[in-house]
């Protein structure tokens, strides 16, 4: 099993108040899957992926990805073991606006002590499959939104991850880009075997993968494989 989520509980304090964002969520994901998660605002998606991705800690319970418990990792080896493992899509694409898309692309790697000369024939090609060729050396202000997210699903890839979580992809885009962007994703999945999780409110965006689950206050509502 690619990914295991165990019992995980989540509780943020914001003064005296307790909030509960989740409360004992269990499950699994096998390699290659598209899962969707839907749900209101505010019933715990964004934080059931950044648990899933290690970029925040559980109150309790266990996030097992590719066999390795990252609960169990200090701060700088899931730092590492992000970098290396996983690929992050976000609604506002968080490219660095003084970088190039080619920079932009290699900066996990980059990270990893590796030179830019080793990187650039993986970035470029990436870059290309996203049909960017033309658009390497420009800085994220030179690009349209639909570019930026293009720019960041090659960075997402750079490291080839297990599993690449995307909250919101599409959320920042009008729905043909979006649509434009679901495509190359799903198709990027299923060429590759790469397995996604990605949060999103809209059906249509959902519909792309093929498992849909269902959060509610805090708890997995439902799980359907389409
Ligand atoms: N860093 C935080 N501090 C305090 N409360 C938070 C924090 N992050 C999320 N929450 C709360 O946890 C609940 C779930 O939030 P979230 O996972 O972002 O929901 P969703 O992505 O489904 O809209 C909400 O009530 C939210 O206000
Ligand atoms: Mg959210």
């Amino acid at each position: 099993m690619l990914l295991q989520v165990r019992s995980l509980e989540k509780t943020y304090s914001r003064g005296e108040e307790t909030i509960r964002a989740l409360r004992g969520v269990s499950l699994e994901i096998p390699e290659g899957q598209f899962v969707s998660i839907m749900g209101p605002s505010g019933s715990g998606k964004s934080t059931l992926l950044h648990l899933m991705g290690g970029l925040d800690r559980p109150s309790s319970g266990q996030v097992i990805l590719g066999g390795e418990s990252i609960d169990r990792l200090s701060d700088h080896d899931l730092s590492l073991f992000r970098r290396r493992k996983l690929g992050f899509i976000f609604q506002f694409f968080n490219l660095l606006p003084t970088l190039s898309a080619l920079e932009n692309v290699a900066l996990p790697r980059l990270l990893g002590n590796e030179s830019l000369k080793e990187i650039e024939p993986r970035a470029r090609e990436l870059l290309g499959m996203m049909g960017l060729e033309s658009r390497i050396h420009h800085k994220p202000d030179q690009l349209s939104g639909g570019e930026m997210q293009r720019v960041a699903i090659a960075r997402a890839l750079i490291s080839d991850p297990l599993l690449i979580l995307a909250d919101e992809p599409t959320g920042n885009l009008d729905s043909k880009t979006g649509e434009s962007i679901l495509t190359l994703l799903r198709d990027m999945a299923l060429k590759t075997g790469k397995t996604i999780v990605m949060v999103t409110h809209d059906p249509k965006a959902a519909s792309y993968g093929n498992r849909l689950l269902r959060m509610r206050d805090g708890v997995l509502e439902s799980d359907e494989t389409v």
